[in-house]
């Protein structure tokens, strides 16, 4: 039986499925499950669980060792800062304050409240010559201000509400 209250279940059966419900297929398996939810829900890791019929627990212990997995909840835009050592010293820092707040994100907030999006912070991304960099939705840019990222942040907003 399938709880209502979960959306896309039928998704996550269809990737069970083309799995075999192969509990070594675990980590491919919460892979593309994260892509339906952007993160992976608790209930959701329990349904995988009880279809693969292994303990819950151990879905969870998968899910927290990867770094790869998000249990939170992500917003629909992830803005990425590096805050590797070159984009450390040529001023990373006041860029992500920047960005935060005009976000409105509060101390140990990553997320906005609307799910729109997410900040974090990632170590050397390996584009030092550009420093400082930021990665929006998986485009880098580079020779970041704090500037520039509002700009961005801007354009985006601007094409969500069109
Ligand atoms: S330190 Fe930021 S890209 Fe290397």
């Amino acid at each position: 039986m399938t709880e209502p209250t979960i959306k896309h279940l039928d998704k996550v059966q269809a990737i069970l499925k083309k799995n075999d419900f192969q509990t070594a297929r675990l980590i491919p398996i919460l892979q593309e499950v994260q892509e339906i939810y952007r993160y992976l829900p608790r209930e959701v890791m329990s349904y995988v669980a009880k279809e693969l019929g292994m303990p819950a627990g151990e879905v969870y212990g998968v899910a927290t060792f990867y770094a790869h997995f998000a249990l939170d909840p992500k917003g629909k835009h992830v803005i990425r800062l590096c805050n590797g050592t070159a984009c450390h010293v040529r001023g990373s820092e006041p860029i992500l304050a920047a960005v935060r707040e005009k976000l409105g994100l509060a101390k140990g907030k990553n997320t906005t409240d609307d799910l729109m999006f997410t900040v974090e912070t990632v170590s050397c991304l390996g584009a030092c010559g550009l420093a400082p960099v930021m990665v929006v939705d998986e485009e880098t840019h580079g020779q970041m201000t704090a500037e520039k990222a509002l700009a961005l942040i801007d354009k985006i907003l601007e094409s969500e509400k069109a």
